[in-house]
């Protein structure tokens, strides 16, 4: 999509983000996972938005930081209770573009999708390499991802009706080059009074190159779920939750 950029999503959705992701799943499982990992943190989330995740963890004693590249998304963050209190730097979360902590991060995560935001396998490999430069010891990279599903756009395209009201249509409308893995999407809400367009775009990767990506980080795979309730992950999940460590960190 000509002219999109890091910032693009958030700062087209920010007013709308919280009432879209209503209809997820209760992020408490997500948090006891994350919370368990952290310690008393820091932890450091990539892609942070309005604080969905970061801030029900910070309200369970771990201090958070985040990155994220929509001023948008940060300023809905910051008016919400608890939000003045989490560090967040502006910026494209590629180069990871935050200070070192002392001691380095026992937690990095990056959930719902986000880590495929980034839109160039280059890119993805960057973000690994600059997360294992901040990782505690024996600290975990936490990557929460769909499986990609090439089936979802036949022919390359693809229209997904969300909601057919009296008032209000949304659908999805979506470009997929399966060469480079990217998808190009608009929500598009169309209402009485108007008409939203809330564009994004993806570059999706299979586990298996998601775990090389570590390895050339100097990463691997300690653990990985196919749900943050710690389910089987296998050929039929839908999602993977990865748990990232240092190549030579002792086995936990
Ligand atoms: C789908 S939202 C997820 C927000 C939050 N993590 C959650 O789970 O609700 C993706 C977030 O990542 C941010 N983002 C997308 N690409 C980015 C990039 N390259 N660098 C920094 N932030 C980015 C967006 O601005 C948005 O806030």
């Amino acid at each position: 999509m000509e002219d999109y950029r890091p910032e693009t999503y958030g700062d087209r959705i920010a007013d709308l983000y919280d009432q879209m992701v209503v209809g997820l799943p209760d992020p408490a499982d997500c948090v006891d996972r994350l919370a368990e990992l952290a310690g008393p943190g820091p932890a450091l989330e990539l892609g942070i938005g309005t604080g969905r995740v970061a801030l029900p963890l910070a309200a369970r004693g771990v201090r958070v930081h985040g990155v994220d590249a929509s001023a948008a998304m940060v300023e809905r963050l910051r008016a919400k209770p608890g939000g003045g209190a989490i560090e967040v730097t502006l910026g494209d979360f590629a180069g990871v573009p935050v200070a070192s902590v002392e001691g380095g991060y026992p937690l990095v995560y990056v959930v719902f999708n986000t880590f495929f935001s980034l839109l160039t396998q280059d890119d993805q490999v960057r973000c690994f390499a600059e997360v294992a430069g901040r990782l505690a010891p024996g600290g975990a990279f936490v990557v929460e991802a769909f499986v990609p599903d090439p089936t979802l756009h036949p022919g390359g395209q693809s229209v997904r009706t969300r909601h057919l009201g009296l008032d209000l249509v949304q659908f999805d409308v979506a470009l997929h080059d399966p060469v480079a893995q990217r998808v190009d999407f608009q929500h598009v809400l169309l209402a009485g009074d108007g008409t939203r367009l809330l564009p994004g775009a993806i570059r999706y990767a299979w586990p298996a190159e998601l775990d090389l990506m570590a390895r050339m980080a100097g990463l691997r795979v300690r653990e990985r779920w196919g749900g943050w309730r710690r389910e089987p992950f296998g050929a039929a999940s839908g999602l993977h939750v990865s748990v990232y460590e240092h190549a030579g960190a002792a086995a936990s």
